[in-house]
Order: C-alpha cells, then structure tokens, then sequence
C-alpha cells in the first residue's frame, strides 16, 4: 500500500497585523469587544495591493519545502485551494508552478471548495499518490479575501483575512493520510457566496461575500462534528484516539461547540483564528504549520483536518503525523 505523508510544513502571512481597533479607525462601525466576543479574532492580515494570491501562496510553499528537505524539481503536482485565484484563468497552481521555477511537466491545478477547500486539495493529492500516479505533491491553501469584503457590511468584513498555508505531500510505506471524506450539498450555495461573475467586460451580480452568519454557523458546528466521527470510523479508531483536531478557523465559537459536540477537550484542537481571522482555504494548514512549528504535533500521532464552507462543503482528513 502506498501511504500519502506530510513531509514538511509553512505559512505565511502578509504584512502586519491589522488589530479590531484599527478597523475602527478606519471607520467601521464595531468594537474590539463585539468581534472578541462573537468570534475570538483580535487581528487579520491584508495582503498589500501588489501582493497575488500566488505570491502567498509562493511564500508558504517554499517554507514547506524548506521545511521538507526536498529539491523542489522533484515536485510533480501541485494544487492550489483558492476562491480568490489571481486570475479567471490561468490556474493559481500553474502561476505557483511557474514561479517555484518548476519545469518538470508535472500537473497543476486549483481546486475551488471555498473554506473547505485545502481539505478537498489535500485527499485530491492522496488519492494521485496512493494510485501511484505521482510521487510529491504540494498542496496549498492560498486566498486575499480581503479582495471580496464590502466594508460596509459590518457583518462580515470583520471576520476575514489574507493568508497561505502549504504542504509537502510524498509517497511513503509507513502511514500517513489513514481517511478522507468529502461532501457538498449544493441547496445551501445560497447562504454563504459571491454571487458575481465576470461577463462582457462587467461585474455582473455582486463580487462581494455575502453570508447568512447564524445559518452558517448552526451548519458548520453540525457537520464539523459528524465528518470527524465518519473520518475516524472509516481509518477504525475513534474520536478519543484522535490527538489533534485541526479545524477550519472561522468563529472560536464554533470551534468551542464542535469540540463539545465530539465531547473533544479544547486543548486538543488547534486554534489560531485569534491571529488571523478567517482565512478560508488557508486556515487549516497554516494552523498544522504552527502547531507543528512550536512541536505540538509529533511523529505518530494522530491529526484529523476538517473544514466546512461556501457549496455548502465540508470534509475531514485524518493522518499520522
Ligand atoms: O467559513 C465560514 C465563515 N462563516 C462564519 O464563520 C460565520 C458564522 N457565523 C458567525 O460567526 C456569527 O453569526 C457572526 C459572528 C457572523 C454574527 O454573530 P451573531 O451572534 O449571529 O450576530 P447577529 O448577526 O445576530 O447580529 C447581532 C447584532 C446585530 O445588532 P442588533 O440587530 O441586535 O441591534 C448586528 O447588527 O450584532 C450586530 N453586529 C455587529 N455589531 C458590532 C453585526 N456585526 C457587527 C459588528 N460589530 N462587526
């Protein structure tokens, strides 16, 4: 059997951090105690009008990389999670391909799962692997959703930030990806998108986020909760075995009500939304790149990935460290 394993780590995140009080300054009607409260982030990070969701994306990937120990030629697919892609078209992935410097003829591509969307990278990466059809991958979560924020929607503009998180996936004989599950429900689009697109030169539609916040949080506090219970049956241990839960940082209180509902102490989860807000498909592995960082995480044990978001969609990877 041929084993998908993480070989290496990084993330990156853009310039300084920007505090809930400087959102205030900058005009937004809110407080630092309403978005504490509601949502535990106390800063974002904005990438700088220059910045692409490539070149975050490049920052992460060569820390991963670094991180690996890997000739970064040996890197035969690679994946970007995204829904702020650089362009309509080329992919981000190809763009990253490009700018690694990678000419190996290996395949790239993005994958749009919106928050979810690393975990949907992350088993699609496995399952080249495990075929035998490629032998490293680098997958990454990159996005500016700063880009898509109407600033006059205090709801939702201080909830998200810029980031990118990697990692360095290789073929190997000892365990590592044990299951993945993956799920959309595509009746709830409605309640979390950008409804624009571009069309004859125009926006048409709206290019901001637009959300229903309290249906996406009863939604996401449910499905986080049962997709680790389906992950951990479908590898045949159970939700006590797992050693870190690395969800997708949206909202502390969602993830204080999914560690209830897995009757999970909150200390094994992995929480890093205070820092950085919402940083969709970036989240999660930029909260693995930290916690493996400071050496939380270590060889062996074992870790679940979930996210939840926009599609609706939502999954679970779990692996041994
Ligand atoms: O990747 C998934 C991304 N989505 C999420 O994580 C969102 C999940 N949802 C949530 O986290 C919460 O629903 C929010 C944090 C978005 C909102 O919290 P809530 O407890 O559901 O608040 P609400 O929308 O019911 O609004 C309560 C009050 C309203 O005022 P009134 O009508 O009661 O006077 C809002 O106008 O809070 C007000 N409000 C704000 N006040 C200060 C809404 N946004 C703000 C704000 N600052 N930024």
């Amino acid at each position: 059997m041929i084993y998908a394993k993480v070989i290496g780590t990084g993330s990156y995140l853009p310039g300084a951090p920007i505090t809930n009080d400087d959102l205030v300054a900058r005009g937004i009607d809110t407080s630092d105690a309403w978005i504490v409260e509601r949502t535990g982030i106390r800063a974002r990070h904005f990438a700088a009008e220059s910045e692409l969701t490539s070149d975050l994306a490049l920052q992460a990937s060569r820390r991963a990389i670094e991180a690996a120990g890997v000739d970064v030629a040996s890197i035969d697919l690679i994946i970007v999670a995204t829904s702020t892609p650089d362009y309509v078209f080329p992919s981000t992935a190809s763009l990253l391909q490009d700018k690694l410097g990678i000419r190996n003829g290996g395949a790239a591509f993005d994958v749009q799962a919106v928050c979810s969307g690393f975990v949907f990278a992350l088993a699609t990466a496995e399952k080249f692997i495990g075929s035998g059809a490629c032998k490293r991958a680098l997958v990454v979560g990159a996005e500016v959703f700063s880009r898509i924020l109407d600033w006059n929607d205090r709801g939702t503009c201080v909830l998200f930030g810029d980031g990118a998180g990697a990692v360095v996936l290789d073929a190997s004989e000892t365990p590592g990806i044990l299951s993945s599950v993956l799920h959309t429900d595509g009746q709830y689009s409605k309640i979390l998108s950008v409804p624009g697109q571009v069309s004859c030169g125009k926006v048409v539609g709206s290019p901001f986020l637009q959300m229903d916040g309290q249906a996406v949080f009863k939604f996401a506090v449910k499905v986080l909760g049962d997709v680790a219970v389906e992950a951990a049956g479908i590898a045949g241990i159970s939700t006590g075995e797992i050693d870190w839960v690395i969800p997708h940082q949206a909202n502390i209180r969602i993830l204080q009500a999914t560690a209830r509902r897995l009757d999970l102490p909150i200390e094994k989860m992995v929480v890093t939304v205070g820092q950085h807000g919402n940083t969709s498909a970036a989240s999660v592995p930029m909260a693995f790149d930290v916690a493996m960082r400071d050496g939380r995480i270590r060889a062996g044990q074992n870790v679940l990935l979930e996210g939840v978001g926009g599609g609706f969609t939502w999954g679970a990877v779990l692996l041994k460290a």
